[in-house]
């Protein structure tokens, strides 16, 4: 059964490989982790920002995701590499590892988190 969707930007705001929208999405353990999403060939990925190699926040500037490429998702500390639309380890210290991707839906101008029980917490 799909979860509950919860606004997290309007479609607008989250443009084809430009900034990305933070936002944060609840753990199993009731704390919060921080959250993104990004548009990437016209579809919208969200994933937990927090990099595979160690448990920090991606992004260089706040909400800079994207390289200069546009064609993957950077972590700004040691320089890992990630498919923007897989959320996969293309390069770098993460491989093996991944983004930890989040459902989303985009409807009526909006974009939205489809809320889930089951969002992890192994910190
Ligand atoms: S913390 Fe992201 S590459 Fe090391």
């Amino acid at each position: 059964m799909a979860g509950r969707e919860r606004l997290i930007a309007a479609s607008d705001q989250v443009v084809e490989r430009g900034k990305g929208v933070r936002f944060t999405v609840d753990a199993a353990n009731g704390d919060w982790l921080p959250a993104f999403a990004v548009r990437y060939r016209g579809a919208v990925y969200a994933y937990v920002n927090r990099c595979a190699h160690v448990s920090l926040e991606l992004d260089w500037n706040e909400g800079e995701f994207f390289d200069i490429t546009g064609l993957y998702l950077l972590c700004a500390t040691h320089g890992a590499a990630y498919f923007p639309d897989s959320g996969k380890c293309a390069a770098g210290p993460c491989k093996g590892g991944g983004l930890h991707p989040l459902e989303t839906a985009e409807h009526d101008g909006n974009i939205y988190l489809i809320e889930q029980k089951d969002i992890f917490d192994d910190q």
